[in-house]
């Protein structure tokens, strides 16, 4: 059993403990973050944005979702992996939410699936999990109804919204999800549904009140290139870092620099004699 599994992230909220969970996509990356200590990766169908370059999340496939679920599953040895269901992968039936919740749990041998939505999707939450699947919610801003919401904006906001919110992760709970995502939620209201379920909270854009927090990886290293919402915090410059580094490349490989002796294997060349022999038999056009 991995170190982080569903029981050891549940006893986390109970005694306090914040959860630490990253967006992540590629095998790699995730070694690094599971060194790095985190409790847990999502990834998310944010790579449509981030690693496809779409404008928002719509075209994520489930079969795209299962190559880079199953690259990150291959790396976590006791990371909890969160894979988010895409776009129209469980919103049409029970029957087509259980199938591909079950396609991924095979496909990429991760630990739970996430989908967006509250009330609505209760059903589909109450049917995977009955499958032995855990379910996180995603409720708030759910950026799959960026359509709905005319962009990707603030929920919970006002008296009605905020009712609608909590209704939605008290529902969310019920069905069986063990925990949620509050997306750009307003402070308190995230701080009340912390309060009010036993589920894991987890904020972006929401409040430290949540027990634990995600946050998109190119964002908080420096990597996106466009624009990078009010709620992330830049914990390092990466992307800068990269960029001069690779141009130090680009100019070293110009300039003849690099390779030097030191990358190259001198050793195994034959001798003098027998490469002058060689270009002897075969003339200008690879000839003999
Ligand atoms: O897709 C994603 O990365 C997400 C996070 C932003 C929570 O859903």
């Amino acid at each position: 059993m991995k170190k982080n599994n569903i029981a050891s992230l549940i006893e986390m909220k109970n005694r306090g403990e914040k959860i630490s969970q990253i967006t992540c996509y590629d095998y790699s990356t995730a070694r690094i973050f599971e060194e790095a200590g985190v409790n847990s990766i999502l990834v998310g169908d944010s790579l449509g944005m981030t690693m496809q370059g779409y404008e928002d999340t719509l075209p994520v496939t489930m079969d795209e979702m299962i190559v880079y679920g199953r690259s990150v599953g291959r790396a976590c040895k006791d990371t909890f992996v969160v894979v988010d269901m895409p776009f129209m992968s469980y919103q049409a039936s029970v029957e087509q939410a259980v199938e591909n919740a079950g396609r991924i749990m095979k496909g990429c041998r991760v630990n739970a699936v996430k989908l967006e939505g509250g009330k609505a999707v209760c059903p589909q939450i109450a049917a995977i999990t009955a499958c032995g699947i855990p379910v996180c919610a995603h409720i708030g801003m759910t950026p799959q109804s960026v359509n709905s919401f005319g962009g990707f904006k603030v929920q919970g906001k006002g008296e009605t919204e905020a009712r609608r919110v909590l209704e939605d992760a008290l529902a969310v709970e019920k069905a069986g999800a063990f925990m949620a995502v509050l997306e750009c939620v307003p402070p308190k209201l995230a701080a009340l549904i912390t309060k009010k379920t036993k589920m894991i909270t987890i904020g972006i854009g929401a409040c430290a009140g949540c027990d634990g927090q995600v946050l998109v990886y190119q964002d908080m290293l420096g990597m996106s290139g466009g624009f990078v919402p009010k709620f992330v915090k830049r914990f390092a410059d990466i992307g800068e870092q990269m960029k001069k580094a690779v141009s130090e490349y680009d100019k070293e490989v110009k300039s003849g620099e690099f390779p030097s002796a030191e990358h190259t294997y001198p050793k195994s060349d034959c001798s003098d004699e027998f490469l002058a022999q060689l270009n002897k038999e075969y003339d200008e056009e690879g000839q003999r």
